[in-house]
């Protein structure tokens, strides 16, 4: 058993308790890989925001779980190599059973998700109570979910959301113990969220009815990312083949960060950046072959993206 603070991380209560009170959100942003986190902590740092490295199961399982904890541990020293001791959350994302909650907070995550919101509501309940009961031990904060957003990745899918239903949420938070939830209001997964013509909508209505109900209890959003329609006109520009597609507008996310939405979470925007910036270069310099030719780029091009998500979508900067 190796505790989060041996190496130097944070756990998500007092960002929390702060950003409700602040009016901003916690940026929540997906890592597999070392450029990435390379990326995410130098921008954080830059603008001084707190940060919430996520890893998913299908993280796990693509760079190896060992590795990506021995990088967050690493991702401390980095920051502080560069010149703010920034506080750091380690934050399992779509945690989907007991066992991998359990092994991630043996090997030193701060933070875990349940995801039980497919389950039925006391079933998810059940399981949810069960994760809260061993985290709290070791002073791991747990999000759980209620609602179901809609939207595929690798390695989470529903077909179509179920909003939050205000009236259960107190009940939830009452009886699992959870330190945050995620709610269903508008958001989903992935970069293909809703056909250009359409209207994305984050009910705010429901978000406020809502925080009437659990007042000041931390809010979590997935599937927030905007798939930014230069990135994605940069990757089809460069042989790419994306549908269109749009996102979740970015001034929509700042009204909901100025309440009690306290994680944002973004990754697939984060994807779209990299293969940008790395379709530019095979494009332009087909000559290369040294993956730091492209990959820096790719680095180069995500930071940006997430200092402006920090500072104009979250406003988490200078609040660490
Ligand atoms: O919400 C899911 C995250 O974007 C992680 O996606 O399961 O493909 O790693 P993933
Ligand atoms: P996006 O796919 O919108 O980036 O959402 C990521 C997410 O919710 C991770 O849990
Ligand atoms: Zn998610």
């Amino acid at each position: 058993m190796i505790s989060f603070k041996e190496l130097g991380l944070v756990n998500s209560r007092d960002l929390f308790a702060k950003a409700v009170k602040g009016g901003y959100a916690i940026p929540a942003f997906n890592f597999n890989n070392m450029e990435q986190m390379q990326a995410i902590i130098s921008a954080c740092v830059e603008t001084k925001s707190p940060v919430i490295l996520q890893v998913s199961s299908g993280a796990r399982k693509y760079a190896n779980q060992t590795l990506l904890r021995y990088m967050a541990q690493g991702a401390v020293e980095y920051a502080k190599e560069l010149g703010a001791n920034i506080p750091i959350v380690l934050h399992l994302d779509h945690g989907d059973t007991f066992e991998l909650c359990k092994s991630c907070i043996e090997m030193g995550f701060s933070s875990v998700m349940i995801d039980g919101s497919h389950l039925s509501f006391d079933e998810n309940i059940r399981l949810t109570r069960e994760v809260v009961e061993f985290a709290h031990k070791y002073d791991v904060t747990v999000e759980g979910e209620l609602g179901v957003l809609a939207g595929v990745e690798d390695d989470v899918s529903a077909q179509s959301h179920t909003y939050t239903q205000p009236g259960e949420v107190e009940e939830f938070v009452k009886r699992t113990g959870v330190d945050s939830l995620a709610i269903s209001i508008g958001t989903s997964h992935g970069a293909f969220k809703f056909k250009p013509g359409q209207k994305p909508e984050i009910r705010l209505d429901i978000l406020h009815e809502i925080e009437k109900r659990i007042p000041g209890f931390p809010i979590v959003l997935h599937g927030s990312s905007s798939v930014p329609q230069d990135i994605v006109a940069q990757i089809n520009h460069y042989g790419g083949k994306l549908k269109d597609s749009i996102g979740i507008p970015e001034d929509q996310l700042r009204k909901a960060a100025a309440s009690a939405v306290c994680k944002i979470n973004i990754d697939s925007d984060g994807r779209l950046a990299m293969t940008g910036a790395i379709r530019k270069v095979f494009v332009e310099k087909p000559e290369e072959f040294d993956p730091r030719k492209y990959l820096g780029p790719a680095r180069d091009a995500l930071k940006e993206l997430y200092k402006h998500k920090v500072v104009n979508v979250l406003g988490s900067d200078n609040k660490m």
